[in-house]
């Protein structure tokens, strides 16, 4: 399955989940998260996101490997979302936002 990673805590652009063609983008807080049961490696989402936060479980980079069994455990607790919405647009957000 496709993993959210750190790039999305306080960010949450958004732009995932317009692409997602089984909805299983999940809304916390501060990030999102991808259902590991519902994901089927479609990759669309992951050119989408201009943080760069979305990883297959296996590309995930080492610091954010716990980020895979945070997904897993979220999803559950969270609201579905497959609309944009607006960005968090904190200032640690911006500061990694990709540039162009
Ligand atoms: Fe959805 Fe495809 Fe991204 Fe998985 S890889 S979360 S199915 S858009
Ligand atoms: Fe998060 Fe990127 Fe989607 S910042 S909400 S994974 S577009």
């Amino acid at each position: 399955a496709h993993v959210v990673a750190e790039p999305c805590f306080d960010c949450k652009y958004t732009d995932c989940v317009v692409v997602c063609p089984v909805d299983c983008f999940y809304e916390g807080a501060q990030m999102l998260y991808i259902s590991p049961d519902e994901c089927i490696d479609c990759e669309a989402c992951v050119p989408e996101c201009p943080v760069e936060a979305i990883f297959h479980e296996d590309n995930l980079p080492d610091e954010w490997k716990d980020f895979t069994a945070l997904n897993a455990e979220m999803t559950p607790t969270c609201p579905v979302i497959n609309e944009k919405k607006d960005a968090l647009e904190t200032e640690s957000c911006d500061q990694s936002r990709k540039k162009g």
